[in-house]
């Protein structure tokens, strides 16, 4: 049985709706879900709170490397914690939103969290989700999913999570889709970029049923295929 289980990249950008749907990939084939755009989060989260600004990147390096991230899995999502604290609540905030590219762009953070990554996937039967999953992180992956979807709707989806959109209104969110869309596609390091083998899935008209179908029938596919 636990020889059969594979990994599964799914990548895409923002807004995409990726976390949901691998969340519930993973429900649905009792996999383990891993949100690395947490781990990005939480990074940001933590140095903001220290006062450490992306321009001194060995200082935010090194705390990096002394903090504690763990991904709890659990009913309604995933916990995040950093060093014992449960931080879930701040790291979704529009100041973290506003800062995380830049974090994300510091090589050594990439290349900390990328083992990190690495690790929790060595035992397969995860769901992993982000920018650089198929291509960095997981490149044997046997299944990757290249979600995309328009940006107007991606923004509409946005805006339909957020409760009251935190006083945001639909245009902003899709100006701050394309502003973080461009940040990922143009950093020098880990780029958001489609696999060679990825398949790549244009959600624009598609419900998350349907998508979450379509994924699993593909690692179905994989797994008969053996
Ligand atoms: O998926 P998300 O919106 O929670 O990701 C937050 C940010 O983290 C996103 O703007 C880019 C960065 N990120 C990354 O660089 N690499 C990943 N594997 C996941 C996220």
């Amino acid at each position: 049985e636990d020889n059969l289980k594979i990994n599964i990249a799914i990548d895409g950008p923002a807004g995409a709706g990726k976390s949901t749907i691998a969340r519930l990939v993973a429900r649905t084939l009792s996999y383990i879900y891993v949100d690395t755009g947490a781990m990005y989060r939480a990074v940001t989260w933590f140095m903001m709170e220290q006062g450490i600004g992306p321009e001194f990147p060995e200082k935010v390096l090194q705390l990096t490397q002394k903090m504690v991230i763990e991904l709890i899995p659990g009913e309604d999502g995933q916990k995040v914690l950093v060093n014992g604290e449960d931080v879930t609540p701040y790291i979704r905030s529009l100041q973290v939103n506003g800062m995380v590219s830049q974090y994300s762009q510091i090589e050594g953070v990439r290349r900390h969290l990328v083992g990190l990554q690495q690790q929790m996937a060595l035992h397969k039967g995860i769901v992993m989700d982000g920018r650089d999953i198929g291509t960095t992180v997981l490149p044997d992956a046997e299944v990757k999913i290249f979600m995309t979807a328009s940006v107007k709707e991606r923004a509409l989806r946005r805006y339909k999570e957020m409760n009251d959109a935190e006083g945001m209104t639909l245009e902003q969110l899709e100006k701050d889709i394309e502003r973080r869309d461009r940040l990922d596609a143009e950093r020098e390091i880990s780029p958001l970029r489609c696999a060679d083998d990825a398949i790549v899935l244009d959600t624009t008209h598609m419900d998350i049923p349907q998508v979450v179908d379509t994924i699993v029938d593909y690692c179905k596919t994989y797994r008969g295929g053996e």
